[in-house]
């Protein structure tokens, strides 16, 4: 099934300047379109000039050869060779722009979904904290799957159609002005009942997309949480509950299908009305001499070719409609805006001589350097060396809900700091504040004493591994999964960050070992074992600073201890977060801090934290009496 989801707005809105852009992409090949409008031209052409040869046909060779002793059919057998001609340029005129158009559409979505992927890599994680990633989906699945029906297809039709009217109205008014009177009255009345028929499918089809898009949702969302509805014995309310909106899917789409397929009988008769009624005023006509029996022939032809195309555009009306909505909800996302990165202080790997003197390198050295260029041209260089400092900060996800409050802290080299505190205090938040997943006003947060802001992003990621608190794996072997945290990395170095990660023994005893393929978020493993490969992740890439955000909360203590041993021989230097709900885990850090609703209320060593006897005490001694 397609996806529909989330289509909640199926009415375009800024028409015309979705048009032009849509025609901005296609406006890229003018070649292949220079072919295609030749190929629409000769198609539409050929049907005209097929018809209009009709008239001779039968005034000059037909009807003089009625009745007559020796025909002479060599005119009339030339004139149909031209005929045929005609219609046979024609179809290769069709066949000609149909195949153009298909490699013109599908190159135009390649280019779109590659846009839409490479912007949807810059923009903010607000971005995605505000988008269900079925409505992000969608734009890459079905809107561009109907602008490319409406390219490929619709766009041709529709010139195709405009073009076939234009010209045989023009032969119909001079063959015979008075016949295409009637012509126009019935077009009239073809034109009132698609606008008031189409407009009442038009809504149902909205509607019956908005239905499709919560089916879609529903079982998205329930394939997702099946395991929560078996646990609680949920299946029969959630089955009860896709039965009302498949039903309700079910009288939209029928209700808009009923009348959009009424409306194709009606005017199929209204055409056929207005062919008996011309060919009726037309028999007189030429009975009372004022038309030619060629011409009136001719004539009915044209009457049937005209109504053809008006038909086929009222059925692609709301297709139109429809593909219109998906590019302008293409659009919306393609023009977000991206990350800002106004950063201009760079990471470059750096020689540092016995003086401390740094100086750049274009080879890696193992030691780097931030080079921060100046306002009057000079540039210096900073090691880096992870020195973390918050200075009174204050940040909220919504402007005005303060999650925390002046936070103050500092991490040099070689300390191990801690983030205790209960569910939601906003450990979390300050590690996204130091990569700058968000952002806060300058000079609140300093690394290596540099105002993060001023940080170009990438460079201040670099020098950060961080194993998330949502572990996320990607489809691809162990070893590519590990080789995550640094691309270059040797086969070497990542069986030695797995040992450091206490990863190796279950890697090792895994089908294929390091070349085990894991799939959908790495559901072929224990929650334990997943955290095992994000740590190695973490310890290949090496950085200066480490976070590590509930990363072990899922394994057994005993290898959580190895872990720490392998970590501590790894971070010699450099600084450590570690945030925790287990203490054990945080027990030997050098700082701890204890949040409570965004704000640190308790600092200190494990130790003086004790003596303290507050909220670390009885988190600690709780959690004694517990155990
Ligand atoms: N993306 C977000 N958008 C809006 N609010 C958020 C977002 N993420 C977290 N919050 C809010 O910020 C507060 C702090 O969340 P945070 O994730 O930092 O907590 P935490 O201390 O890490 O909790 P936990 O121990 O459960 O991991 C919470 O009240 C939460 O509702
Ligand atoms: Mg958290």
């Amino acid at each position: 099934m397609k996806n529909l989801k989330s289509k909640t707005h199926a009415k375009p809105r800024y028409t015309k300047q979705t048009i032009k852009r849509v025609f901005s992409y296609i406006g890229r090949y003018p070649f292949l379109l220079t072919l295609v409008v030749i190929g629409i031209l000769l198609s539409a052409a050929s049907s005209i000039v097929g018809t209009v040869l009709l008239e001779p046909a039968i005034n000059k060779f037909i009807g003089p050869l009625i009745g007559a002793e020796n025909p002479d059919l060599s005119g009339l057998i030339t004139l149909l060779l031209v005929m045929g001609s005609a219609y046979f340029v024609g179809v290769i005129g069709a066949f000609m722009y149909s195949r153009i158009m298909v490699v013109i559409s599908t190159k135009t979505m390649t280019a779109i979904r590659n846009e839409l992927f490479e912007k949807m890599e810059k923009l903010p994680i607000k971005y995605f904290d505000t988008h269900t990633h079925g409505d992000l989906m969608s734009r890459y699945t079905n809107d561009t799957d109907t602008l490319r029906e409406m390219i490929s297809n619709g766009l041709p039709q529709l010139i195709t159609s405009v073009l076939t009217i234009v010209g045989v109205f023009i032969a119909m008014v001079i063959m015979s002005p008075i016949l295409t009177v009637i012509l126009v009255c019935m077009l009239f009345l073809m034109i009132f009942i698609v606008a008031k028929l189409g407009s009442k499918s038009g809504k149902y089809f909205i509607k019956q997309q908005d239905s499709l898009g919560k089916v879609n949702g529903y079982i998205e969302e329930y394939i997702a949480g099946q395991k929560v509805v078996k646990v609680f014995c949920h299946e029969d309310k959630v089955k009860n509950n896709f039965d009302e909106i498949n039903d309700t899917l079910c009288v939209n789409s029928t209700k808009a299908h009923t009348i959009a397929n009424i409306l194709m009988p009606i005017l199929g008769n209204i055409s056929y009305l207005n062919y008996a009624i011309t060919a009726i005023v037309g028999g007189v006509l030429t009975i009372y001499g004022f038309m030619s029996i060629g011409a009136i022939g001719s004539f009915l032809v044209f009457t049937r070719t005209f109504s053809n195309p008006i038909m086929q555009l009222s059925q692609q009306f709301n297709a139109f409609l429809v593909a219109l909505a998906g590019a302008e909800r293409i659009f919306d996302m393609i023009d977000q805006e991206p990350e800002k990165d106004e950063g201009y202080v760079t990471l470059v790997n750096a020689v540092i001589d016995d003086k401390g003197n740094i100086s750049e390198s274009d080879k890696p050295t193992g030691k780097w350097a931030w080079k921060h260029p100046h306002g009057d041209g000079t540039l210096t260089y900073t090691e880096l060396k992870g020195d973390v400092r918050f200075v009174d900060a204050t940040f909220g996800y919504e402007p005005d809900k303060i999650v925390l409050k002046n936070i103050s802290l500092y991490a040099e080299p070689g300390q191990k700091i801690a983030f205790v505190g209960s569910t939601g205090a906003g450990k979390t938040t300050i590690t996204n504040l130091i990569n700058r997943f968000y952002d806060i006003p300058d000079g609140k947060i300093r690394y290596d004493g540099i105002n993060i802001n001023k940080i170009k992003k990438p460079d201040l990621r670099r020098s950060l591994a961080m194993v998330l608190q949502d572990t996320h794996l990607f489809s691809g072997t162990v070893k590519d999964n590990i080789r995550y945290g640094k691309l270059d990395a040797t086969d070497e170095q990542i069986y030695e960050a797995a040992k450091v990660a206490n990863a190796h023994q279950f890697i090792s005893r895994l089908p294929d070992g390091y070349d085990t393929y894991l799939s959908a978020d790495g559901a072929n493993l224990s929650q334990g074992q997943r955290q095992l490969i994000a740590i190695a992740r973490a310890a290949v890439a090496n950085p200066p600073v480490l976070i590590l955000d509930e990363a072990t909360s899922s394994i057994d203590t005993r290898t959580e201890a190895l872990i720490e041993k392998g970590m501590d021989a790894l971070m010699k230097g450099k600084t450590v977060f570690v945030i925790a709900h287990r203490l054990s885990t945080v027990r030997n850090s050098d700082a701890i801090m204890v949040l409570e609703h965004g704000e640190i209320i308790e600092r200190g060593s494990h130790e003086e934290l004790i003596k303290l006897k507050g909220k670390y005490y009885q988190l600690y001694t709780g959690m004694f009496e517990l155990s």
